[in-house]
């Protein structure tokens, strides 16, 4: 594709609905941030243990002309005065895909302006760029885990659309361990959260669980083992509720297992890539206090700098839409009005 670098002067709209999050947020040209809202459907999907996707599509479609109406007011704009509308287009669930981006496309062709596909995977890794969130904007190449409940991603972020994937998870991806291992201990969904809660008062030694790749060449990832170690470990205990200090310990163990995990992944990930001079952590496992200073002291020790973005910007968010789509129109690049939506789209296919 060619690409010529193009000076925005006007606002961007982004929107996400990829999966249980309905956000809508209006950046300046510069990228400062005029309107950010997020609605999340945690407690729609609570009941099930995770998200139910035809829930999830009619949740988005009912809240998000309001909420891209409400951001617009905040902003004091209206679509006339943007420069562009960007949309998550893939990868995730497609219902809430079709909605977003056919909300964005339909507002895109009533207002005359250009309409812009994002990759949620690519929005998250531009996010550190994002002005105002480090004394220094980081410069490519840099390195991103993205760790979330959909994702498990190694990235080497090279440019804008210019991505190369180091390793990912074979099987479950970290958040979804945590969740899997939270329920497992009869934590609450999304387990995330109340299993770093649990951990806080546990023998992190305790339970010795297995830690699935460590030491081994690459940047893959697997977890699906260290799920069956605790799903055994529970049905090894006397019948009954977990006790208390059980849980606490077994949600311990379980999380330095994860984070020796991480570390191991990371080491062998700034290995391969040896120009990065920053590390980026994404997505809702960001988030745990014990995995971010852990991979902190990694990077401070190989003299790197580790950028983990505020949590309203790690998790799933539209600020991170419509810089990425900031991002993607300086470079020149703009999508058709029928660019597809795409459940499966990996990084190094952008
Ligand atoms: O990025 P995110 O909000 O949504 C996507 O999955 O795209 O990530 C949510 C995931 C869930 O699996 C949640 O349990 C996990 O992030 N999470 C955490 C923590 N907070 C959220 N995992 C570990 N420790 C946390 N403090
Ligand atoms: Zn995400």
């Amino acid at each position: 594709m060619e690409r010529k670098a193009a000076l925005i002067t006007r606002p961007v709209l982004g929107i996400e609905s990829s999966c249980d999050e309905t956000a809508a947020a209006v950046l300046g040209p510069d990228g400062e941030i005029l309107a950010e809202l997020v609605l999340s459907q945690i407690a729609d999907h609570a009941a099930f243990g995770g998200v139910v996707p035809e829930i999830a599509a009619r949740a988005h479609l009912s809240a998000l002309p309001a909420l891209v109406q409400d951001a617009l007011r905040q902003a004091g704009l209206g679509f006339s005065d943007l420069a562009a509308i960007a949309a998550t287009a893939g990868p995730g669930l497609i219902g809430g895909l079709l909605v977003g981006s056919g909300y964005a496309r339909g507002a895109a062709i009533a207002a005359n302006l250009p309409y812009l596909a994002i990759n949620h995977l690519e929005a998250h890794a531009l996010t550190a760029r994002l002005p105002g969130l480090t004394d220094e904007q980081p410069q490519f190449p840099y390195l991103l885990l993205l760790l979330s409940g959909g994702h498990c991603q190694c990235v080497a972020v090279e440019g804008v659309g210019r991505h190369r994937l180091l390793g990912a998870t074979l099987d479950d991806a970290v958040g979804e361990a945590f969740d899997k291992t939270a329920k497992l201990l009869g934590l609450p969904y999304p387990g995330g959260p109340a299993l770093e809660a649990a951990a806080r008062t546990g023998d992190p030694q305790h339970f010795p669980l297995p830690r699935p790749l460590l030491r081994r060449p690459g940047c893959d990832f697997s977890f699906s083992g260290l799920k069956t170690a605790v799903a055994q470990l529970v049905a090894a205990q006397p019948p009954g509720p977990l006790p208390q200090a059980v849980a606490a310990d077994i949600a311990a163990s379980f999380q330095t297992a994860v984070t020796d995990i991480l570390a191991d992944r990371l080491e062998n990930a700034l290995a391969l890539l040896p120009g990065a001079e920053t590390i980026i952590i994404a997505g809702g496992v960001a988030a745990n206090a014990a995995i971010r200073a852990r991979l902190g002291d990694i990077a401070t020790r190989r003299g790197k700098k580790l950028i983990a973005p505020p949590l309203r910007l790690c998790t799933d968010n539209a600020v991170m839409v419509a810089w990425a789509g900031i991002e993607r129109l300086r470079a020149g690049l703009v999508d058709e009005i029928s660019a597809p939506c795409r459940p499966r789209w990996p990084l190094e296919a952008l």
